[in-house]
């Protein structure tokens, strides 16, 4: 880019674009920040400054920036077919895709459902819920029930799921016939349960009873779903407790209620496997999943439902009346293929569950940090959740809050070379989730930057 275009693009991020969930006044006196490039881990700005993205843009680019294979990819199947529905109609790669993901999930979630990104998979699990129920003659069964803090998406449906009450207030009412339970967060076992010292197999049991309990209160007879990421990112990554799943599983067995496994973030690499239930030895009845399925070159979700869930569609005149115009767009759908060839040729899997404890104890390296008081998350995806005391587990209050995450964390963060997350939707906490080619080099570089800006922070408190 030329300065003058820079200049104008600059500007015309302050004059005419409406970014997502952005304070805007943040940037009135400043520049917007303007990613302009991306190489392999790395992102450069619109001044050319260099920042390793420890994010993987917002848990996305799994293979990492600057892949011509999958920018190839998109070339030539805009070029063969740009465009065509799936209303009706098939095109090669979105059926390719549905085989080819349909051989990579667990059991017998078959039958791919596509959309353009996770809300719209997460509105149509619902929908399709909701409806199956109908047809099976089970019509009150409508209700969701879903965790503290988690997010799901931002569609009304999606918004209703989610677990984030200052995310609804100002859109309520939204659909009714959500519910929430309790989360696994383990860091804070003892004030959720009231029970001091748990251990973590009796937290797992506790937190998945609670489901179980939610669902009696409602009526089984009108809950048709429960919704769970395999490792829940909003309030810092909480991976489940040994035994969280099966017992969810049994819950959802015994209540006729369908187990869905968002897996938005966690899905195509992300914790070391292609879908969480393969982490966590659960089967679901639907995974919602999006964001790493093209690494982000191009957007594409889907739900993905068992055969029990599409039999009812299979014959006869029912028909799932709902659908996007670019849900399974041809190039995203080839997109994703080719992203799927270079996890198998580069072995990413295998590369995330070898690196797994390496990234793990270099970041808990940052334990001995007054300010850190919690490490945690699974594959290459954790959350650092920031404390008062360490002893007590104090948080920040919301004036603290305020100045250390807002005003200060992200933006220093970001000036030290890393884009990375401090989020406080629950406690405070700073994302990570790298791209999926990262290694030692690189999360040795996350955790000399973070040592030096919490360190900072803590002074400054
Ligand atoms: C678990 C989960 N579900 C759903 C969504 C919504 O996905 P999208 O932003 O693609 O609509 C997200 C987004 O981060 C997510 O993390």
């Amino acid at each position: 880019m030329t300065q003058a275009d820079t200049a104008a693009a600059l500007r015309a991020a302050q004059d005419n674009l409406w970014m997502h969930f952005t304070r805007h006044s943040s940037y009135a006196d400043g520049e917007v920040p303007m990613i302009v490039r991306g190489d392999g881990a790395y992102i450069y700005d619109a001044h050319g400054k260099r920042y390793l993205d420890g994010l993987a843009g917002l848990f996305v680019v799994q293979v990492g920036h600057g892949r011509s294979e999958l920018a190839e990819a998109a070339a030539k199947q805009a070029q063969e077919l740009a465009f065509f529905p799936l209303w009706s109609y098939a095109h090669p790669k979105a059926a390719e895709l549905a085989a080819r993901l349909a051989a990579l999930t667990p059991g017998d979630l078959n039958r791919v459902f596509f959309t353009t990104g996770g809300g719209e998979a997460v509105e149509s699990a619902w929908k399709l819920a909701k409806q199956y129920f109908k047809i099976k003659g089970k019509p009150l069964k409508h209700k969701v029930i879903s965790r503290s803090i988690a997010y799901h998406g931002t569609p009304q449906g999606a918004l209703s799921i989610t677990g984030i009450p200052a995310l609804k207030q100002v859109f309520e009412p939204l659909v009714p016939g959500s519910h929430r339970a309790p989360n696994t967060n383990y860091y804070r076992a003892d004030e959720i349960t009231g029970f001091p010292g748990l251990s973590e197999e009796a937290f797992g049991r506790w937190a998945a009873d609670q489901i179980g309990k939610a669902i009696e209160m409602e009526g089984p007879d009108t809950v048709a779903a429960v919704f769970v990421e395999p490792v829940q990112n909003a309030g810092g990554c909480f991976p489940p407790p040994p035994g969280y799943f099966q017992r969810l599983r049994e819950i959802c067995d015994q209540h006729d209620v369908l187990l869905v496994s968002d897996e938005v973030i966690c899905a195509f690499g992300r914790l070391g496997t292609m879908f969480g239930g393969q982490k966590f030895d659960y089967q679901p009845d639907i995974i919602t999943c999006a964001k790493g399925m093209t690494s982000g070159y191009a957007p594409i979700g889907a739900m993905i439902a068992s055969e029990r869930l599409f039999e009812p569609f299979k014959d006869g005149t029912e028909m799932f009346a709902h659908g996007y115009t670019f849900g399974g767009h041809p190039v995203a759908a080839a997109v994703a293929l080719a992203n799927l060839d270079l996890f198998e040729r580069e072995d990413l899997l295998g590369h995330v569950t070898r690196n797994e404890p390496v990234f793990r104890a270099t970041l808990e390296k940052l334990l001995d940090l007054p300010i850190v008081g919690n490490v945690r998350g699974s594959g290459y995806f954790y959350g650092i959740e920031l404390v008062k005391d360490k002893t007590t587990k104090e948080t920040f209050n919301e004036e603290e809050s305020e100045r250390l995450l807002r005003g200060f964390l992200s933006k220093a963060l970001y000036d030290a070379g890393l884009y990375c997350r401090a989020d406080d939707r629950g406690d405070p906490v700073v994302q990570l989730a790298p791209p999926l080619i990262c290694g030692p080099a690189e999360f040795d570089e996350i955790e000399s930057i973070l040592r030096g800006v919490l360190t900072e922070a803590w002074n400054r408190l």
